[in-house]
């Protein structure tokens, strides 16, 4: 086998999402949604569902984000998590985390049936797995929380898959789609409704003036309105103190042919490393998703390693003969490790996040959807102290607070004082790396005919110093995962500045 030159996302690859131009001037609307993802689509949606005028702004095109790189298994069965919920917030918010979750796919599921949106919806079972001691004894506990919680699930001794595996706990009856069909069907139904979605337009501002929300853009337009949803995965806005309560994690995806003949599922491992297994049938064409290999963004070694990984791991226990795309990505994870939604800080009642989905965004981005619309249209939501930004629990959300940014600082440090010993010249056709330009740390990439690029390697975010990433040929931040193209260009936030060029 080998590893397509190029990383191309599955989903993207197979679909063709809308397309929409930029913020052509300033507008007024009722409620403003920044994102095009999952979270952003729905809460749109939502909010033109109820009458509403909605503008959708997207940095990009829709769907570039993680939500076009995702696996889009859709489940409240987020890994191991309802033990670990119990212990720090309770039986009760650990039960409503579940049923916002379960409603979450609920609600997908009655979108897609009907409506007949054609997106390889199919229901699956999904299992979290282990074969150590160790990991076993926290299936075991997690199986209790279930029970506790009145989870619908079992505890079996394997899985039906070749993959060491001594135990699992199975939640039945979860599910599996494309999601781009889905969201493209949001994306038409939020235009049918009545409202408007700008592409390519970043939102740089958020500011209240004399009563309303105003959101300035990157082109200098504005758009002023009663509230605005922040969906932008990183907070776009300044305020609340995100950067330092925010954390993210990369992971890697192949996209395989294998005669193996797959019995159906969705798999997530509990011992290191990490996989994630489940199949995708759109267009008629059988191709398992194998996932795994996180680490912290911008903070991996060579990152063609991870795909190297996974392949070995493809071909071993599952007969994978053919990579048909690859793709890695990132998502963010709170310091408690329970999603943002809600008020974006205690000061501005204008203003809604949603954030921090820890890899489980299908649902929980539904959820936002719901909780933001219940927000913005000043209705109760049983969910809001759940998910409100605002609290502070202080185990684990202070260790874990000291942890990450001590992990900021020494990023931030680390990339000002790092020797590197490589040169311009140093490097060959398709290769980049961090060189050392009269005495300055530049990043230089050689493309394939040759042509040298160099980048200012300081973050326009916040100023910590970005590394090669191989695999992808991007340059990623270690401290917020920003990612830049070789040419410098924003391919992710939170920084919506380009790198500076230097002319070689
Ligand atoms: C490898 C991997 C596998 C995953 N698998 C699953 C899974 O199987 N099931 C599951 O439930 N979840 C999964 N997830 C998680 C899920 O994909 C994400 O949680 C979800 O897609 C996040 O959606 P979002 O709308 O918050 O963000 P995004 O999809 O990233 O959307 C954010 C949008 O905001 C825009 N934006 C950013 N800044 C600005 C700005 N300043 N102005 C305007 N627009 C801006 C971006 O262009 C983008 O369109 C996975 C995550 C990873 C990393
Ligand atoms: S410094 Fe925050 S993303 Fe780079």
């Amino acid at each position: 086998m080998r590893l397509p030159e190029y990383p191309q996302s599955y989903w993207l690859a197979t679909s063709k999402p809308p397309t929409f131009e930029p913020l052509p001037k300033d507008i007024e609307t009722d409620f403003a949604v920044v994102g095009g993802g999952i979270a952003g689509l729905t809460t749109a949606y939502l909010l033109a569902k109820e009458g509403r005028r909605v503008a959708l702004l997207t940095a990009n095109k829709l769907f570039s984000g993680t939500t076009g790189y995702t696996t889009a298994k859709i489940t409240a069965q987020h890994d191991l998590i309802y033990d670990e919920y119990i212990q720090h917030f309770g039986e009760e918010k650990a039960r409503l985390y579940y049923e916002a979750n379960r409603d979450g796919g609920a609600f997908i599921a009655n979108v897609v049936r009907e409506n007949a949106i054609d997106c390889d919806y199919a229901e699956e079972d999904a299992y979290v797995y282990a074969a150590e001691e160790a990991n076993l004894a926290k299936l075991s506990k997690e199986h209790a929380a279930y029970a506790r919680l009145g989870i619908p699930g079992e505890y079996v001794d394997g899985i039906p898959l070749p993959v060491p595996a001594k135990g699992a706990v199975v939640m039945k009856g979860q599910a599996r789609f494309h999601p781009l069909p889905y969201l493209s069907f949001l994306a038409a139904e939020i235009v049918r409704l009545g409202g408007r979605i700008y592409e390519d337009t970043t939102a740089n501002k958020f500011a209240e003036e004399d009563g309303r929300a105003r959101i300035s853009t990157h082109r200098g337009h504005s758009v002023v309105c009663d509230a605005v949803a922040a969906c932008s995965h990183f907070p776009f806005f300044d305020n609340g103190f995100y950067f330092a309560r925010l954390h993210a994690e990369s992971s890697y995806v192949l996209a395989v042919k294998s005669d193996y003949d797959y019995p159906g599922g969705m798999y997530i491992g509990a011992d290191e490393p990490k996989r994630s297994i489940r199949s995708v049938s759109y267009g008629g064409e059988r191709l398992l998703l194998v996932g795994g290999e996180s680490h912290k963004t911008g903070q991996g070694e060579n990152t063609i390693k991870h795909y190297e990984a996974l392949e070995a791991f493809a071909a071993d226990a599952l007969g994978a003969r053919e990579i048909r795309y690859r793709w890695s990505t990132h998502d963010f994870a709170t310091l408690d490790n329970l999603p943002y939604i809600g008020q974006a800080t205690p000061g501005s009642e204008r203003l809604f996040v949603a954030t921090g989905f820890r890899k489980w965004g299908m649902t929980t981005g539904t959820v936002a959807g719901h909780l933001l619309r219940d927000l913005m249209l000043g209705r109760d939501t049983r969910y809001a102290e759940l998910y409100g930004p605002a609290r502070f629990e202080a185990d684990p959300g202070v260790k874990t607070f000291v942890q990450q940014n001590a992990d900021v600082a020494y990023h931030l440090v680390k990339g000002k004082l790092e020797w590197l010993g490589k040169q311009p010249e140093d490097l060959g056709p398709d290769e980049g790396a961090a060189v050392r330009i009269l005495g300055h740390r530049a990043g230089a990439y050689r493309d394939p005919e040759g042509q040298l690029h160099l980048v200012d390697t300081t973050c326009t975010h916040m100023g910590c110093e970005v590394s090669w990433n191989e695999g992808d040929r991007t340059w990623d931040c270690p401290c917020h995962a920003s990612r830049f193209d070789y040419r410098g260009e924003v391919v992710k936030g939170p920084a919506k500045k380009a790198l500076k060029r230097i002319e070689s």
